[in-house]
Protein backbone atom coordinates (compact mmCIF):
# COMPACT_ATOMS: atom_id res chain seq x y z
CA UNK A 1 0.00 0.00 0.00
CA UNK A 2 1.67 3.37 -1.18
CA UNK A 3 0.60 6.53 0.96
CA UNK A 4 -1.60 7.31 -1.52
CA UNK A 5 -3.68 4.15 -1.14
CA UNK A 6 -4.07 5.33 2.65
CA UNK A 7 -5.74 8.51 1.94
CA UNK A 8 -7.37 7.95 -0.79
CA UNK A 9 -11.18 7.59 1.06
CA UNK A 10 -10.36 10.75 2.51
CA UNK A 11 -9.20 12.85 -0.23
CA UNK A 12 -11.88 14.41 -1.73
CA UNK A 13 -12.99 15.67 1.74
CA UNK A 14 -10.07 18.36 2.36
CA UNK A 15 -12.14 21.10 0.38
CA UNK A 16 -8.87 22.83 -0.83
CA UNK A 17 -7.94 20.23 -3.32
CA UNK A 18 -11.35 20.12 -4.75
CA UNK A 19 -11.39 24.17 -4.80
CA UNK A 20 -7.57 23.58 -6.63
CA UNK A 21 -9.28 20.89 -9.12
CA UNK A 22 -12.16 23.65 -10.23
CA UNK A 23 -9.20 26.19 -10.56
CA UNK A 24 -6.82 23.85 -13.04
CA UNK A 25 -9.86 22.79 -14.80
CA UNK A 26 -11.06 26.64 -15.40
CA UNK A 27 -7.48 27.51 -16.34
CA UNK A 28 -7.54 24.21 -19.05
CA UNK A 29 -10.46 25.48 -20.05
CA UNK A 30 -9.24 28.76 -21.15
CA UNK A 31 -6.24 27.23 -22.64
CA UNK A 32 -7.70 24.64 -24.61
CA UNK A 33 -10.21 24.52 -27.47
CA UNK A 34 -12.29 20.42 -25.37
CA UNK A 35 -14.50 19.21 -27.97
CA UNK A 36 -16.53 16.00 -27.91
CA UNK A 37 -13.63 13.98 -30.33
CA UNK A 38 -11.08 14.35 -27.74
CA UNK A 39 -9.01 10.89 -26.25
CA UNK A 40 -7.89 12.43 -23.13
CA UNK A 41 -5.40 11.36 -20.50
CA UNK A 42 -5.06 12.59 -17.10
CA UNK A 43 -1.76 11.83 -15.82
CA UNK A 44 -2.12 10.78 -11.46
CA UNK A 45 -5.72 11.27 -11.88
CA UNK A 46 -6.03 10.24 -8.36
CA UNK A 47 -9.84 10.18 -7.68
CA UNK A 48 -10.21 12.31 -10.54
CA UNK A 49 -11.09 15.68 -9.55
CA UNK A 50 -9.89 17.30 -12.75
CA UNK A 51 -10.97 14.19 -14.81
CA UNK A 52 -14.95 14.68 -13.36
CA UNK A 53 -14.75 17.91 -14.70
CA UNK A 54 -13.10 17.54 -18.28
CA UNK A 55 -15.34 14.56 -19.04
CA UNK A 56 -18.57 15.57 -20.09
CA UNK A 57 -16.81 18.01 -22.80
CA UNK A 58 -14.71 15.17 -24.27
CA UNK A 59 -15.20 12.20 -26.62
CA UNK A 60 -13.59 9.49 -23.84
CA UNK A 61 -10.86 10.00 -20.64
CA UNK A 62 -8.35 7.73 -19.17
CA UNK A 63 -6.96 8.46 -16.21
CA UNK A 64 -3.72 6.84 -14.98
CA UNK A 65 -2.24 6.46 -11.36
CA UNK A 66 -0.13 3.82 -9.62
CA UNK A 67 -2.16 3.83 -6.02
CA UNK A 68 -4.95 1.13 -6.74
CA UNK A 69 -7.22 3.13 -3.88
CA UNK A 70 -7.13 6.38 -5.39
CA UNK A 71 -8.65 4.77 -8.57
CA UNK A 72 -11.04 2.68 -6.79
CA UNK A 73 -12.62 6.07 -5.10
CA UNK A 74 -13.03 7.48 -8.82
CA UNK A 75 -14.58 4.25 -10.37
CA UNK A 76 -17.24 4.28 -6.99
CA UNK A 77 -17.41 7.88 -9.05
CA UNK A 78 -18.06 6.57 -11.83
CA UNK A 79 -20.58 3.65 -11.48
CA UNK A 80 -22.64 5.27 -9.40
CA UNK A 81 -23.00 8.61 -11.92
CA UNK A 82 -23.20 5.35 -14.89
CA UNK A 83 -20.65 6.91 -16.75
CA UNK A 84 -19.31 4.84 -20.07
CA UNK A 85 -16.68 6.96 -21.72
CA UNK A 86 -14.18 6.94 -18.99
CA UNK A 87 -11.82 4.17 -17.83
CA UNK A 88 -9.11 3.59 -15.27
CA UNK A 89 -5.88 2.56 -15.64
CA UNK A 90 -3.44 1.03 -13.17
CA UNK A 91 -0.12 2.82 -14.13
CA UNK A 92 3.18 3.89 -12.95
CA UNK A 93 4.39 7.06 -14.40
CA UNK A 94 8.20 6.11 -13.79
CA UNK A 95 8.00 2.85 -15.44
CA UNK A 96 5.08 1.99 -17.42
CA UNK A 97 4.59 2.85 -21.08
CA UNK A 98 1.15 3.47 -23.07
CA UNK A 99 -0.17 1.05 -24.70
CA UNK A 100 -2.27 4.25 -26.79
CA UNK A 101 -0.52 5.94 -28.76
CA UNK A 102 -3.42 8.50 -30.38
CA UNK A 103 -4.33 11.04 -27.25
CA UNK A 104 -5.11 14.24 -28.16
CA UNK A 105 -4.47 15.68 -24.81
CA UNK A 106 -2.92 14.67 -21.84
CA UNK A 107 -4.24 16.98 -18.53
CA UNK A 108 -2.53 16.26 -15.06
CA UNK A 109 -3.16 17.88 -12.52
CA UNK A 110 -0.72 17.86 -9.11
CA UNK A 111 0.96 14.33 -9.95
CA UNK A 112 3.81 15.77 -11.48
CA UNK A 113 6.11 16.58 -8.49
CA UNK A 114 5.60 12.98 -7.03
CA UNK A 115 6.96 11.25 -10.37
CA UNK A 116 11.23 10.77 -10.48
CA UNK A 117 11.96 11.30 -13.82
CA UNK A 118 10.46 13.90 -15.65
CA UNK A 119 11.67 14.21 -18.65
CA UNK A 120 11.24 10.46 -19.44
CA UNK A 121 7.35 10.65 -18.71
CA UNK A 122 7.56 14.22 -21.16
CA UNK A 123 9.20 11.58 -23.83
CA UNK A 124 6.40 9.08 -23.43
CA UNK A 125 4.10 11.73 -23.76
CA UNK A 126 5.18 13.32 -26.94
CA UNK A 127 5.11 10.21 -28.38
CA UNK A 128 1.64 8.73 -27.35
CA UNK A 129 0.34 12.50 -28.50
CA UNK A 130 -1.46 12.57 -31.75
CA UNK A 131 0.16 14.69 -34.31
CA UNK A 132 -1.19 18.04 -33.19
CA UNK A 133 -2.21 17.26 -30.00
CA UNK A 134 -1.87 19.06 -27.14
CA UNK A 135 -0.98 18.92 -23.25
CA UNK A 136 -1.72 20.75 -20.23
CA UNK A 137 0.17 20.26 -17.16
CA UNK A 138 -0.72 22.13 -14.01
CA UNK A 139 1.52 21.59 -10.33
CA UNK A 140 3.26 23.37 -7.88
CA UNK A 141 5.93 25.95 -8.70
CA UNK A 142 9.17 25.71 -7.15
CA UNK A 143 8.82 25.94 -2.98
CA UNK A 144 11.24 25.65 -0.22
CA UNK A 145 9.65 22.22 0.94
CA UNK A 146 6.75 23.71 3.18
CA UNK A 147 3.95 22.93 0.97
CA UNK A 148 4.11 19.03 2.60
CA UNK A 149 3.64 19.10 6.25
CA UNK A 150 5.23 16.13 6.88
CA UNK A 151 8.11 14.48 5.11
CA UNK A 152 6.95 11.81 2.46
CA UNK A 153 8.68 9.14 0.03
CA UNK A 154 6.52 9.98 -2.72
CA UNK A 155 8.01 13.37 -3.06
CA UNK A 156 10.09 13.61 -5.67
CA UNK A 157 10.42 17.13 -6.79
CA UNK A 158 9.32 20.79 -4.66
CA UNK A 159 7.69 21.96 -7.26
CA UNK A 160 9.20 23.29 -10.86
CA UNK A 161 11.33 26.53 -11.35
CA UNK A 162 8.84 27.72 -14.70
CA UNK A 163 11.42 28.51 -17.24
CA UNK A 164 12.97 24.95 -16.58
CA UNK A 165 9.88 23.48 -17.20
CA UNK A 166 9.48 25.36 -20.54
CA UNK A 167 12.99 24.02 -21.67
CA UNK A 168 12.02 20.50 -20.75
CA UNK A 169 8.74 20.21 -22.69
CA UNK A 170 11.38 21.78 -25.97
CA UNK A 171 13.71 19.55 -25.45
CA UNK A 172 11.16 16.46 -25.44
CA UNK A 173 9.92 17.98 -29.45
CA UNK A 174 7.03 20.60 -27.69
CA UNK A 175 5.82 23.78 -29.72
CA UNK A 176 3.77 26.67 -28.70
CA UNK A 177 5.10 25.93 -24.78
CA UNK A 178 3.85 28.07 -22.50
CA UNK A 179 4.25 27.61 -18.99
CA UNK A 180 1.99 30.70 -16.43
CA UNK A 181 1.08 31.22 -13.00
CA UNK A 182 -2.50 30.51 -12.86
CA UNK A 183 -3.35 30.52 -9.25
CA UNK A 184 -1.85 30.41 -5.30
CA UNK A 185 -2.43 28.58 -2.88
CA UNK A 186 -2.47 30.33 0.73
CA UNK A 187 -1.69 28.78 3.55
CA UNK A 188 0.14 29.81 7.28
CA UNK A 189 0.50 33.47 5.19
CA UNK A 190 2.15 31.40 2.80
CA UNK A 191 1.87 31.60 -0.90
CA UNK A 192 2.11 28.55 -3.43
CA UNK A 193 1.80 29.35 -7.14
CA UNK A 194 0.61 26.65 -9.43
CA UNK A 195 1.58 27.12 -12.97
CA UNK A 196 -0.19 25.81 -15.87
CA UNK A 197 1.89 24.26 -19.12
CA UNK A 198 0.54 24.13 -22.19
CA UNK A 199 1.59 22.80 -25.52
CA UNK A 200 0.94 21.09 -28.80
CA UNK A 201 2.83 18.65 -30.44
C1 LIG B 1 -1.39 15.12 -5.28
S1 LIG B 1 -2.28 13.77 -5.98
C2 LIG B 1 -3.27 14.59 -7.23
C3 LIG B 1 -4.47 13.77 -7.61
C4 LIG B 1 -5.43 14.46 -8.59
N1 LIG B 1 -4.79 14.75 -9.86
C5 LIG B 1 -6.00 15.73 -7.98
O1 LIG B 1 -5.76 16.82 -8.51
O2 LIG B 1 -6.71 15.61 -6.96
C6 LIG B 1 -1.03 12.94 -6.94
C7 LIG B 1 -1.53 11.69 -7.63
O3 LIG B 1 -0.46 11.18 -8.42
C8 LIG B 1 -0.39 9.77 -8.24
N2 LIG B 1 0.99 9.34 -8.49
C9 LIG B 1 2.08 9.58 -7.72
N3 LIG B 1 3.16 9.02 -8.26
C10 LIG B 1 2.75 8.42 -9.40
C11 LIG B 1 3.40 7.66 -10.40
N4 LIG B 1 4.72 7.40 -10.34
N5 LIG B 1 2.67 7.17 -11.43
C12 LIG B 1 1.34 7.43 -11.51
N6 LIG B 1 0.66 8.15 -10.59
C13 LIG B 1 1.36 8.64 -9.55
C14 LIG B 1 -0.84 9.54 -6.81
O4 LIG B 1 -1.27 8.22 -6.58
C15 LIG B 1 -1.94 10.58 -6.66
O5 LIG B 1 -3.20 10.05 -7.01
Amino acid sequence: MNGFDKIAEIWDENLRRVYLAKQIFSAIEKKIELNSQMKVADIGTGTGLLLIQVLPLVGEIYGFDNSSQMLKMLEEKINKAELTNVKTCLFNADYDEFKQDDFDLFVSSMAFHHIENIDNLLAKIYNATSKGGKIAIADLEAEDGSFHSEPDDSIKHLGFDKQQFKAKLEKNGFSEVEVETIFSLERENKKFPIFLATAKK
